[in-house]
């Protein structure tokens, strides 16, 4: 048993820096949803010019952020296309069903490199049976795909496509500056084409909380109001909107997270029963096969907590392990360790 926790669970979990807890401490602020904080104010102004829109919303998470934007796409019953395995379909609790009436239609494949295609079949003639799709959601990177990038030109294609048949494109974008910083290419080669887009500064970027959705100044006007119905209208939220504008300045230094992400996922392949895919691993996401260790991932996640190491399990025989700013060098090391311990372990009792 050991006392040291190394949580690699989720890039969520970084804790807000001393200088994010100034930078908050600090924070002019006003009434946000009278348009008075000054702080929030300058976090969405910057955030529009990053993403090359012309305006932002403070959002308290991705999901609101991103259910703000099908919500301001879309009607009661129109369909929204996205990949079977997106996390707008997967994670975030049916909200735009739930809330905005719209059926969500996933597509299979839809990052891979048949995606085009099967986004494609997946169009409808227009036919009173069927709900009219009006929005086309892309996630990058993709999460359950392993923090796997759309090239700008995959991106491009696809938006092309989409408004050729009418529909408006979201790009959720939680971690799309992992994307443009692998890629080594301005994040607007990302943004500029996609009618809105969503980023957090709560992943990888360190902040405690807040999320942006970027567009068109009319866009964001629609979805300020959605985010009031949705309970998203915080005040005084300059407090958070401060370490926000903190979280950008660490953009730069996320290639660290996925160098320590490389080496990690090159340790892990070296030992007994486990797989790393995609490897190697396209940002700071790892997929574990843990399959021919014969324990669920329930089991390992569990038995590997013991070793001192956080990760969570992704599927049947899925674990996923994530880098962020609060992960060392050593910690890789440490980590490391015990999964071999682990492994070694349960060899022996095989
Ligand atoms: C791709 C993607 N989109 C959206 C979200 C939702 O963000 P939040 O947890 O801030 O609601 C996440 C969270 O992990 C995510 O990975």
């Amino acid at each position: 048993m050991t006392t040291k926790v190394i949580d690699l669970r989720s890039d969520t979990v970084t804790l807000p820096n001393t200088e994010m807890r100034e930078a908050m401490y600090r924070a002019e602020v006003g009434d946000d949803v009278f348009g008075e904080d000054p702080t929030v104010n300058r976090l969405e102004s910057d955030a529009a010019v990053l993403v090359g829109k012309e305006a932002a919303l403070f959002v308290p998470s991705g999901t609101m952020g991103n259910l703000a934007a099908v919500l301001t796409h879309t009607a009661r019953g129109h369909a929204v296309i996205l990949d079977s395995e997106a996390h707008i379909f997967y994670y975030e609790a049916g909200g735009s069903c739930l809330v905005g009436g719209v059926q969500l239609w996933p597509v299979s494949g839809l990052h891979s490199p048949e995606g085009l295609l099967n986004f494609k079949k997946a169009l409808r003639p227009e036919n009173l049976h069927f709900a009219p799709a009006k929005l086309l959601c892309l996630e990058n990177t993709h999460n359950r795909g392993g923090g796997t990038i759309l090239k700008p030109e995959a991106q491009n294609a696809f938006f092309e496509a989409a408004r050729k048949s009418g529909l408006s494109v979201h790009l959720d974008g939680a971690r799309i500056f992992h994307a443009a910083i692998a890629l080594n290419c301005p994040v607007t080669d990302l943004t500029r084409s996609c009618d809105s887009v969503m980023f957090c500064l709560s992943k990888g970027l360190g902040a405690p909380a807040g999320s942006i959705l970027a567009g068109s100044a009319s866009f964001i006007q629609a979805a300020r109001r959605y985010r009031k119905l949705l309970g998203g209208g915080m005040r005084q939220a300059g407090m958070l909107a401060a370490a926000g504008l903190i979280a950008l300045k660490h953009i730069p230094h996320l290639s660290e997270d996925h160098r320590r992400a490389l080496r990690l996922a090159q340790g892990l392949s070296g030992l007994p029963g486990l797989k790393v895919s995609p490897f190697p691993p396209p940002t700071n996401i790892i997929i574990i096969n843990i399959e021919n260790t014969g324990l669920s991932s329930p089991e390992f996640v569990s038995s590997l907590q013991s070793y001192g190491v956080k990760a969570i399990a992704f599927g049947e025989n899925l674990v996923r392990m994530v880098t962020h700013r609060d992960i060392s060098d050593s910690d890789i090391d440490w980590t490391l360790k015990a999964v071999e311990g682990l492994c070694t372990k349960i060899l022996k009792q095989q």
